[in-house]
């Protein structure tokens, strides 16, 4: 395939209300993406890049599933079949550790359901136990749910009750938690969310990865602008860290996030963002 055929939308549908999947013919980022990566993408020469999950890839296809927020999602989300995106790059990130770890819990909230489907997958075929909690503001919201099968478990939690247990992903935690305490956990979704879950993994001291939704600019660990400060104890001393979301990441042990700055980081360009988007739709 030459360059300029790159990065066409081979195919797309809608998965639920502003949440769209898209699969795109790049057939480097599709045979070289691990579970955990992602890819950043620019729809047009002026637009902002987006960092974004590779949900599976097939042949010389990649997946990935979008939730329009903002202007630069929303933009990609109306791209259609045959249309090339400007430019992607990728696989980015380090991948998700798979190993062999027992009883695994996996927790996908909202658009990050997509974001935990190759990672499940890939336990469960690493052998472990994979209970998989799905999480969404209501029934019609709920993606992906069928494409879980494989796993030994799955708990679905909705907000208003339409479907499962009725509460966020940490009424079915924490369910989960009273059945047996798991040896390790995967928790992809809003920020809060991933707060949430890690305090009570930090409660029961299990382990909990999560894959941080920070702001990016470059993607390359240049810019400064995807950083979060990781705090430790360890033998009485704190120890602090600065990393990079988008080289040392996207995955951190949620534990050790200090969740407070990196939400404050995530609401920092809220007018600019509201101002962008109105102009947009204007
Ligand atoms: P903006 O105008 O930038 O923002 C609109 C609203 O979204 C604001 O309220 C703002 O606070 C919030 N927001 C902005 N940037 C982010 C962000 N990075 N994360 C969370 N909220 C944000 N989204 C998906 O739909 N699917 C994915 O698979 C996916 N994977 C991601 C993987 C990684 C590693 C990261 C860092 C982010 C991922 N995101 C994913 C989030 C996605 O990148 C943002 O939604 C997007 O950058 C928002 O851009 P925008 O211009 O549309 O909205
Ligand atoms: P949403 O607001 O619809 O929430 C989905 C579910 O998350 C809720 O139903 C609930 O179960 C849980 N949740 C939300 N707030 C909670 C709280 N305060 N406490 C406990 N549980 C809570 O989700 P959305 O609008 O689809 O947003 C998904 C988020 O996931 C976005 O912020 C996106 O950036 C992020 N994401 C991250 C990645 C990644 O790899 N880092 C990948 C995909 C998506
Ligand atoms: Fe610039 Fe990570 S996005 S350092």
């Amino acid at each position: 395939m030459n360059e300029i055929q790159r990065n066409i939308i081979i195919s797309k549908s809608r998965l639920a209300k502003g949440t769209y999947e898209f699969w795109i013919d790049n057939e480097l980022i599709a045979g070289n993406a691990k579970p955990g990566q992602f890819v950043i993408i620019r729809t047009s020469e002026k637009g902002e890049r987006i960092p974004i999950t590779i949900a599976d890839s097939y042949g010389s296809a990649f997946r990935i599933v979008v939730k329009a927020v903002g202007k630069s999602t929303i933009e990609l989300c109306m791209k259609n079949e045959k249309e090339q995106l400007f430019d992607v790059v990728g696989p980015l990130g380090k991948p998700s550790e798979i190993n062999y770890y027992g009883k695994v819990i996996v927790i996908g909230g909202g658009v990050g359901i997509a974001a935990i489907l190759p990672i499940a997958k890939a336990l469960k075929n690493a052998g472990n136990v994979v209970v998989v909690i799905l999480g969404a503001k209501t029934s019609s919201e709920l993606i992906l749910k069928n494409e879980f099968a494989f796993a030994d478990k799955v708990v679905v939690c909705t907000d208003d009750g339409s479907e499962g247990i009725k509460g966020t992903v940490v009424d079915g935690m924490l369910k989960e938690f009273e059945i047996e305490k798991p040896n390790m956990i995967w928790s992809v979704g809003p920020a809060v969310m991933m707060k949430a879950t890690s305090k009570i993994a930090s409660e029961y001291n299990v382990p909990i990865l999560v894959s941080l939704n920070a702001i990016m600019v470059d993607g390359t660990g240049m810019c400064g602008g995807c950083r979060v400060l990781l705090r430790k104890e360890e033998e009485g001393s704190v120890k602090e860290e600065i990393k990079y979301v988008c080289v040392d990441g996207p995955e951190f042990d949620g534990r050790y996030v200090d969740w407070d700055s990196f939400i404050r980081r995530l609401q920092q360009y809220r007018e600019e963002e509201k101002e962008v988007l109105e102009k947009f739709l204007e």
